[in-house]
């Protein structure tokens, strides 16, 4: 008989991510910090979730908020010490929550002391920590660009050599030949397994590498241009093509082959350690490696590049997924994060968003894989556009503005359109409770970035733990119903009713149980008939009217309905 392995903790987990600057502020200053998830851990507990993933925590001067890391081993002074994050370690743990980090190997801040010490001098031992180039006739070394806009070299006066940077200038790449540079980083993550954290998330993983011989690119566009095509795209097909032009800008800066070895260096650093999780921040299933020699879980991202995910979407994204992951990776599926439209936003149609965004989590918690949540998405807080670029904090969005700017929109206009494309949209304060700025931090103190006024429209977690209907409650019940069910959290997945364009139907099925969820993603009542439902033994949920059977094979969906049903044996 074949036996099934055990599953692994970060297969059966639902992870939440906390943005450390917006989730909780506990020492009233309008920033989020360690004592406020602290403070939020029963929430968090009681809520359903099982592990966190935190964005940068480290010090940082804050210029990619976090994601430029100054000092990989110690905590940023606003979100409070090193003891206050061990004391938030153990205070998970003793709510059986996980915690992973965030680490970020392509750069670090250019205030971070190792690169303070390569830009010294041409002979400074850490010179070959990062990557410098003499330029080419007062021009940078090539024509590359960074993802973030403008040239991908900063040209620095102290030894009159160029930097690369594939982010932002203040985000230096670390030049990972260096056998220095990965002892360095593989002593980082030691140092935090030490303390005890469970993994890591790891940014941007594919910009590691670059094409060794810094070839130009001799395109006709560079990434500013990319942002005028992307205005005038207006069709999908002009959409795939600005696509294509963006992928070939950074064909020699990305996805290079180098870095599937550097993984699996990672993963044995990683292994000296009992039962710790890696998790890519890539769509690019190679690397879960051969025989699960690289990274444990990378996210499915195609299935959130969608407008509106309907029941099509989800089997053709599935299909496709499940039949490309090598045997025995696990999938790992999410609809949002710090540097994404909302969920509700960006999958709502205007006129249903809340319950969209009901049956979207229901989709998320019980197709195969694990889940990662983000903030505040569980009382459906919706983008923030901040149309004042004096309260914009992501450089990306100044960067867009001035390039508005200079091609002669007007400066409200302007200031819209970089809000619309940074990142601020995603990132606004947790709204706790109906009070002056959300209840995130008192009445006269400024945050760090504008509360939406919407908190004051029952989008806020006092008001929605209190109202049985809220979508807060819909978030508790379906977590709650995923961990009741091992199927659910580790069965196999099989589509039925392949062709409905209204319901959503597959088993999930694992020793001992098998579980049929038909999920009804439209306004009208919808009948469901497939031989299944002959089996139900119990019917596990039923959202919208608690509890009615099926029948003689058929189930009859109220609008949005969720319905969840054990069958028995086959
Ligand atoms: C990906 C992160 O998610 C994003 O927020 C950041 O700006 C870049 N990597 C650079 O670290």
């Amino acid at each position: 008989m074949k036996t099934t392995p055990a599953q692994k903790w970060w297969q059966t987990a639902v992870f939440y991510q906390i943005y450390p600057r917006s989730f909780a502020d506990g020492n009233r200053d309008g920033i989020g910090d360690l004592a406020g998830m602290r403070s939020r851990l029963d929430y968090l507990k009681d809520l359903g979730i099982d592990a966190l993933w935190l964005s940068p925590h480290y010090p940082s001067p804050m210029c990619d908020c976090g994601y430029d890391v100054s000092d990989y081993i110690g905590v940023a002074p606003e979100y409070g010490t090193l003891d206050e994050f061990k004391q938030f370690l153990d205070e998970a743990h003793q709510r059986s929550i996980r915690v992973i980090l965030d680490l970020v190997l392509n750069h670090t801040s250019d205030q971070h002391a190792w690169f303070q010490e390569s830009r010294s001098s041409l002979d400074n031992p850490k010179r070959d920590w990062y990557i410098w180039k003499k330029g080419k006739d007062g021009q940078p070394p090539n024509d590359w660009s960074s993802t973030f806009g403008g040239p991908a070299w900063e040209h620095d006066p102290l030894t009159d050599e160029y930097y690369y940077h594939f982010f932002f200038k203040s985000q230096p790449d670390l030049n990972w030949h260096n056998p220095q540079v990965r002892e360095a980083m593989w002593n980082v993550v030691r140092f935090w397994f030490r303390l005890g954290v469970d993994g890591f998330r790891l940014d941007a993983v594919g910009t590691i590498f670059e094409d060794e011989r810094w070839r130009d690119n001799k395109l006709p566009y560079t990434v500013d241009d990319m942002h005028a095509f992307s205005k005038a795209a207006h069709t999908p097909a002009e959409q795939r093509q600005v696509h294509r032009k963006w992928m070939k800008l950074f064909e020699k800066q990305v996805d290079l082959p180098g870095v599937h070895p550097l993984m699996q260096e990672l993963r044995r650093v990683v292994d000296e350690f009992n039962d710790r999780v890696l998790v890519g921040e890539t769509e690019d299933i190679s690397f879960y490696g051969s025989g699960d020699d690289e990274l444990h879980l990378s996210f499915n991202f195609p299935l959130m590049h969608t407008r509106l995910i309907t029941p099509a979407w989800v089997r053709a994204n599935q299909a496709a997924r499940l039949a490309a992951l090598p045997p025995d990776a696990w999938p790992c599926n999410t609809l949002g994060n710090h540097d994404s439209s909302r969920m509700i936003s960006s999958f709502g149609d205007g006129e249903h968003d809340r319950e969209l965004a009901e049956v979207n989590l229901a989709m998320l918690l019980f197709i195969k894989g694990t889940p990662f949540l983000y903030n505040g998405e569980e009382i459906g807080m919706t983008d923030y556009l901040i149309s004042d670029i004096n309260q914009i904090r992501d450089p990306l969005s100044n960067h867009i503005y001035n390039l508005e700017i200079k091609s002669g929109t007007d400066s409200q206009e302007a200031a819209l359109i970089a809000a619309r494309h940074g990142r601020d949209i995603c990132r606004t304060p947790l709204q706790w409770k109906n009070a002056p700025n959300g209840g995130f931090c008192p009445e006269g103190v400024t945050p760090w970035l504008p509360v939406n006024p919407n908190y004051a429209q029952g989008i806020n977690v006092e008001q929605q733990l209190a109202d049985p209907s809220s979508l807060l409650q819909a978030y508790r019940l379906l977590l709650g119903v995923r961990k009741q069910n091992p199927a659910l959290q580790a069965g196999e997945y099989q589509p039925v009713l392949t062709g409905s364009r209204s319901v959503l139907a597959f088993t999930r099925t694992a020793p001992g149980q098998t579980c049929l969820v038909a999920i009804n993603y439209t306004p009208k009542n919808r009948t469901v008939r497939v031989p299944e439902l002959n089996r139900v033994s119990r019917v596990i949920l039923a959202s919208k009217t608690g509890g009615h059977p099926s029948t003689g094979g058929k189930l009859v969906l109220q609008p949005y309905e969720v319905w969840v049903g054990e069958l028995s044996g086959a």
